[in-house]
Formats: structure tokens, C-alpha cells, sequence
């Protein structure tokens, strides 16, 4: 199991870069199926999701390479298969958007059914009702969904109204595009990520009416043509640098990013009481004591987004004052507040709401991340406590951020990445 060790308690300083969005960047990868012909993606993140997703479309018969440091090719002219390959879906659940962009394009597509997974249960029956409002008929045997058609024709979607699904939206309009007919999808998320891909489709050709709203009107198009494109920063990692300041103290600038996509997040660092100062493209944020108490519920764009509440528990962990955060989007995405109070802090679970008791500071300790979100926050954790803390389970880390440790060294950050598990010699020269 991967490791990260962090010796904390030094403040961060200085300026870091975001790279693209990796919840967007693998939507695009997806699409790029839909197009018989070369699309070139810019931004796109050095990440293992990144690379089990350019797996996934090699093993379609797509040929993916990346042209420089972050410009990925894509030529989806060739598609040999159909058929995901199961390990690559279970590794990660971003390549089940294979299934709408093979359903699109061949009408067909047959994708293993995705798992369970440690933030909660994460079914896909919106995106299955959505294949077969469309037309498609859709099986689900040992694990796999097959889904076929003869053409996919446009219907009325209304997604389910306790959520507003990313993935569903995603992959009900990636099968949409080429459709005969006009879709309206109803109730459709409008992250940033999914706004990033109905640029890529209709930049490419498709007609899409209401981009950025909840209603998408989509009239189906004969074929969609490759193109340059580039995708969004990282807003997730932008905010993860932003709060690890607040946490760890200091005086950092976020560069590369896109403010407008992280107005309820600012807010929320306000809040708590940093000095936050917006650019065109980059955000500074200062922090001398203690963070202020404060008040999240998660919710979908342009709320606070779950995948920053994490992070968010750990400024509240050394906060001034009592922190609430409510998650009302994942059921089990608590999971690493056990190992946040093994570091000192002190936060209880009722149902879906953590009260954080903010603490003078937090302790290093072995801890273990679950996820890649959890494991954001126990970096965060680290970085602000006194002493040392390894953290098992960083694999996760790599998966959804670039050269991460490298990124905090720059800001003076002491943490290193330890792949090999027997190394102690590196501990136990810090704990002299
Ligand atoms: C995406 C993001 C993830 C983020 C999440 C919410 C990617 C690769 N992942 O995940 O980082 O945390 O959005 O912003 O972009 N649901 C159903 N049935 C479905 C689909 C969803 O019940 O068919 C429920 C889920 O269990 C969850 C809620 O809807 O409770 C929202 O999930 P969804 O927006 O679909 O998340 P993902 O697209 O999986």
C-alpha cells in the first residue's frame, strides 16, 4: 500500500498551479468516443484515473496519446470493441461513461455494472431509466449491463428529483447527441465538469439548447467532428490547496483556476474567517491564527460540493468554535472522521451532520485513506498538526491529484511519498 509521510506544524507559502479537472476530463475522454476521427484534449490531469480511463478506450480500439505534458490525442476512428473491460470499470467508476458514448455512436454497448464504493451506495439506475427512455433496451446480467438499439430516439428525461446525478446527466446526453429526435433531460446537473462537456459536444457539432441550466434540449445530429479542445481546471484541487492553507496557515496563491466555479467555496473560507483575495485566474489566500467556526451543508453546483467536505472538516477540526457540516449528497462520506480523531480533533456523527469541535491542534498518527477525498483531508490534517503522520491507503491520492506531494513541497510543505512499506529509516530520522 502506498504511503505519504508528512512532518507538520510549518505554515505553506508561495504559489501553486492547478491542473485540469479530472471530473471533467474524463467525461471528455468519453465523449471523444462519439467522433470518428481525432479529438485533442487540452488540461488534461496526470492522474490514475486519467490512465484507467486512456486503458479503457484503448482496449475500445481507440488510439490515445498524450502530444505534450498535458494535451491528450484521441482517435476514436477505429472502435474494434464494444465491451468494457471489468476491471477498469470496477477500478474506477468514471468509465462507466463508455456505456453512453458506445450506446450513442453503435448503438450498443455492453459495460460491467459498477460497484459499491466507501463514500456510499452509488447505483446507476438513472443512467440505465435514461438508456431506456431513449429507446435502448437494457439487461443486467452477472454484473453487466448490455444495453442495444437499433437507433436511439429522442424522449423526455426527468431525472429523479432527489438528486441531481453528474454521471447520469453525463451519460444520458453523451447517448443523446446522436440520436434521431429531440431529448430533453430535466432536473440535469450543472457542475462546472458537465458544462465543460457540453461545450466539447457542441463545439464538436451537437445541438444543445440550455447549456449550463437544468434543462437540456438536445436535437440529435448525424455525426459529431474532432477538434482542439481544452478543459476546465481543477476545482477540487484548487480548493484543497485554499483549505490547507486556512488549516496549516500561511499565505498561498492558487494559480490556473476559475473563481466564477468556486464563488460557494470562497464563501465558505471567508467565512472562517481567512483573508481571501480573487483574480482573473488565481485566488490568494492568507491565514494567520485560527480558523472561525462555520457552517456547510454540501449540496449540487453551485452549492458546496461534496467532494470538498472533507477537507472542509479538517479547517473546522482546528477551528475556533463549533463547526457544522451536513452532507446530504453521499451517505457513508464520513468515513475518515475516525481517522481524524485518532490525530486530536474532535468531531461527532449524527446521521448525516458532523459537529466539529475545533481543537488548539491535532497530533501526527498513522491514519489510513479510504478515498481520494479522505485522503486529501488527511494530508491537510498533517500538514497542520504537530509531529509526524503516515498516511496508508495513498494510492487514492494519485488517483485523483497530480504530483500532489510535489506541489506542497513547493510551498515549503515537509512531506514525501513512500511506495515502499518497509522504508522507516526516513521516520525515524524526523522523530529524533
Ligand atoms: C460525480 C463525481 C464525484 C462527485 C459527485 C457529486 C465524477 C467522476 N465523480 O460522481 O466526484 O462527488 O459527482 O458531485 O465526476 N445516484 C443514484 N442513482 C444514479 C446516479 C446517482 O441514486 O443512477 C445518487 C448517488 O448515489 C448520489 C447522488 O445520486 O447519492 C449523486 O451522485 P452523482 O451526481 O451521480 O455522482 P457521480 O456522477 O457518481
Amino acid at each position: 500500500m502506498a504511503r505519504v509521510r508528512i512532518h507538520g506544524g510549518n505554515p505553506l507559502h508561495g504559489d501553486v498551479t492547478v491542473s485540469g479537472s479530472k471530473n471533467a476530463s474524463l467525461p471528455l475522454l468519453a465523449a471523444a468516443l462519439l467522433i470518428e476521427g481525432q479529438s485533442i484534449i487540452e488540461n488534461v490531469p496526470r492522474i490514475d484515473d486519467i490512465d484507467a480511463m486512456i486503458h479503457m478506450l484503448r482496449s475500445l480500439g481507440a488510439k490515445c496519446e498524450f502530444i505534450d505534458s498535458s494535451a491528450l490525442s484521441i482517435d476514436a476512428a477505429d472502435i474494434k470493441s464494444l465491451s468494457a473491460p471489468y476491471d477498469l470499470v470496477r477500478k474506477m467508476r468514471g468509465s462507466f461513461y463508455v456505456a453512453g458514448a458506445l450506446l450513442g455512436r453503435f448503438g450498443e454497448a455492453e459495460v460491467p455494472l459498477p460497484g459499491g464504493c466507501v463514500i456510499g451506495s452509488r447505483p446507476v439506475d438513472f443512467h440505465l431509466n435514461g438508456f431506456k427512455a431513449l429507446g435502448a433496451v437494457v439487461q443486467e446480467r452477472h454484473g453487466v449491463m448490455r444495453a442495444q438499439a437499433e437507433k436511439l430516439t429522442g424522449a423526455h428525461i426527468y431525472m429523479d428529483s432527489r438528486y441531481r446525478s453528474v454521471g447520469a446527466t453525463v451519460n444520458v446526453m453523451l447517448a443523446a447527441t446522436l440520436a434521431d429526435g429531440v431529448t430533453v433531460i430535466e432536473n440535469a446537473s450543472r457542475e462546472p465538469e458537465v458544462l465543460c462537456c457540453q461545450q466539447f459536444l457542441e463545439d464538436a457539432g451537437a445541438d444543445i439548447r440550455g447549456i449550463g441550466t437544468d434543462i437540456l434540449v438536445i436535437r440529435g445530429v448525424e455525426k459529431l467532428d474532432g477538434q482542439r479542445f481544452r478543459s476546465i481546471p481543477d476545482r477540487m484541487e484548487a480548493g484543497t490547496f485554499l483549505m490547507a492553507t486556512g488549516a496549516a496557515r500561511g499565505d498561498v496563491t492558487v494559480h490556473s483556476v476559475e473563481p466564477r466555479h468556486m464563488t460557494t467555496v470562497l464563501e465558505v473560507l471567508r467565512a472562517a474567517g481567512l483573508q481571501v483575495d480573487v483574480d482573473t485566474d488565481s485566488v490568494r489566500v492568507r491565514s494567520e491564527g485560527r480558523p472561525r467556526a462555520f457552517e456547510v451543508t454540501t449540496a449540487p453546483y453551485p452549492g458546496f460540493p461534496t467532494d470538498l467536505q472533507p477537507n472542509a472538516s479538517v479547517l473546522g477540526a482546528v477551528a475556533v468554535g463549533t463547526t457544522v457540516i451536513e452532507e446530504t449528497i453521499f451517505d457513508a462520506r464520513f468515513n475518515y472522521v475516525d481517522e481524524l480523531n485518532r490525530m486530536g480533533s474532535d468531531i461527532q456523527l449524527k446521521d448525516s451532520v458532523a459537529i466539529i469541535r475545533g481543537v488548539p491542534k491535532l497530533y501526527g498518527a498513522p491514519v489510513e485513506a479510504t478515498d481520494i477525498r479522505a485522503g486529501s483531508a488527511l494530508v491537510i490534517a498533517g500538514l497542520a498538526a504537530d509531529g509526524y503522520t503516515e498516511i496508508s491507503g495513498a494510492e487514492f491520492l494519485a488517483r485523483g491529484y497530480e504530483n500532489l506531494e510535489g506541489k506542497l513541497q513547493g510551498l515549503g510543505a515537509v512531506i514525501e511519498s513512500a511506495r515502499n512499506a518497509e522504508d522507516d529509516k526516513a521516520r525515524n530520522a524526523w522523530n529524533r
